[in-house]
């Protein structure tokens, strides 16, 4: 049991939207039944219909068998879980109605507070408005700003701009569930905690990295959200970017917080910023057409809700340049899609080739090592390396084996992204949450390719739902001698 010393009084606006059920509940349900969060501490879920407190509960209740499923709940727990929640409604744009809230919370006036902003970006401004409005931002208040943060760098501007009005921005808490993900946080641990890697990390030993989310899902309902922002919005300005910026960044002074973040935002200032020519030759955009996923039909993109017309990529691809001293010339292959025939999330690490080999009379080529990452469906990490075959042939035989680096402890629970990001936030730890200039450095070299694609530089390709993307993915690094890791 860990110490029950957080209490604090969590408020989830979006409290009945897909991510507080599917992700935010499950992972403070957890919390509390693990010791992290303390009893005593209030979830207070913002609805936006009326609702008794006693179907809140119930509505929970259901929503966390369905999503944490049935082995896993336990109806013991929820019966002290549930003394911690609370429910108010409240209509965002009516000041009027936050008065329950600050009724509620005013009970506690010193206590910790923490403030979800699990909705559209558009209300973010105003929920702070209100807040302060109500006299409801303390010293110790946070908010939790749910990605994505605008649509370029304009908007996400105006967007942290409106909400240091009312919170300054070590109460701003910027999330990327990446950053929540252990294996995530495990590339810190493999490059600073051990000394091999350290004279291996650079241009002169790396041929190049590959960055691999793949979705089999869709959009999963989200239409009228994903239409708006599309795989470089949603995934790779903010996911993708963030795992580059983990496998690239300069070794930190510390793990605080900003010594970690100063040197993630090096890596996003030294990005190459593309030009129209790098743009043609660099970059895959596509959309996902009707095609099979485990051997069930999948309608293409265009048929989904009102998407006959879309022009919104699914898919991206990209080879991304750093311009520093330790990367000149390694290139990074990033690709990310939803509808892909597998879920598949993963880094490599290709390192270059021996300078000369001794065993190439000896019928065995020589494959280049590599340090694989996988981050989902299954957590691992698996360095390749060349090793004799064994036996007496006159040969010298070899082939590629695998060194697993990590043994997990598989018997406990595998704790969710969003469990240990809550806990952060409860704990003041900004560490694994983005600042305004990682944020914004981020969006600036992503608008340059999202304004390319504006006009048409490169045409929308298509792929086959349950492929591995357009053939124009591969194109992208054949061209470079390289190919995807799709073993
Ligand atoms: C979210 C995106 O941030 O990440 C979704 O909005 C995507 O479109 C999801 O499906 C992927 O997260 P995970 O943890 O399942 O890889």
């Amino acid at each position: 049991m860990a110490s029950m010393d957080n209490v604090c009084d969590i408020t989830i606006f979006g409290g009945h939207g897909d991510l507080a059920f599917r992700k935010l509940m499950p992972a403070l349900y957890h919390l509390s039944n693990d010791g992290y969060l303390s009893f005593s501490s209030r979830i207070i879920t913002v609805a936006r219909n009326d609702i008794t407190n006693d179907e809140h509960i119930e509505l929970v209740r259901s929503k966390l068998i369905e999503f944490i499923g049935e082995s896993v709940f336990n109806q013991e727990k929820f019966e002290r879980f549930k003394s911690q929640l609370h429910v108010v409604t409240i209509d965002f744009d009516d000041e009027k109605s936050y008065k329950g809230l600050k009724e509620l919370l005013g009970a506690f006036p010193s206590r910790e507070r923490v403030n979800y902003l699990s909705t559209a970006p558009d209300f973010f401004a105003t929920i702070c408005k209100m807040l302060k409005n109500w006299d409801l931002v303390t010293d110790v208040s946070r908010v939790v700003l749910e990605k994505p943060i605008g649509r370029d760098l304009e908007s996400s501007r105006a967007i942290n701009s409106e909400v240091l009005k009312y919170f300054e921005e070590k109460q701003i808490y910027r999330i990327d569930h990446y950053l929540g993900k252990d294996t995530v946080q495990n590339i810190m641990a493999l490059r600073f905690s051990n000394r091999i890697f350290m004279p291996l990390w650079d241009a002169n030993n790396i041929d190049h990295v590959q960055i691999t989310v793949a979705e089999s899902v869709g959009v999963e309902g989200r239409w009228g959200y994903y239409d708006q922002y599309g795989a470089m919005r949603d995934m790779i300005q903010n996911h993708l970017m963030q795992l580059l910026c983990l496998i690239a960044m300069e070794p930190p002074c510390s793990l605080d917080a900003d010594s970690v973040r100063d040197e993630k935002v090096k890596v996003l200032r030294s990005l190459r910023p593309m030009s129209a020519a790098d743009i043609e030759r660099k970059t895959v955009r596509a959309q996902y057409a009707k095609g099979s996923i485990d051997g069930q039909p999948v309608p293409g993109y265009r048929e989904g809700e009102g998407m006959e017309h879309s022009n919104t990529e699914t898919f991206a691809a990209l080879r991304v340049d750093i311009d520093n001293w330790r990367w000149n010339g390694v290139p990074f292959y990033l690709r990310s899609g939803k509808r892909m025939h597998q879920r598949n999330s993963e880094i490599v690490i290709q390192f270059k080739s021996v300078p000369h080999s001794i065993f190439a009379n000896q019928g065995s080529g020589i494959s280049q090592n590599k340090l694989v990452i996988s981050l989902q469906p299954k957590e691992s990490i698996q360095l390749k390396l060349m090793n004799k075959v064994p036996g007496l042939s006159d040969q010298m035989r070899l082939q590629q084996v695998d060194l697993e680096l990590n043994s997990r402890i598989n018997s406990t629970r595998k704790s969710d992204a969003y469990e240990r990001l809550l806990l952060d936030v409860i704990r003041s730890n900004p560490t694994l949450f983005m600042r305004l200039d990682e944020v914004e450095a981020a969006w600036k070299w992503a608008d340059v390719i999202l304004a390319g694609w504006a006009e048409n530089i490169i045409p929308m390709k298509s792929y086959q739902a349950g492929t591995d993307g357009p053939s124009a993915s591969i194109q992208l690094v054949v061209q470079d001698g390289v190919s995807w890791n799709d073993e």
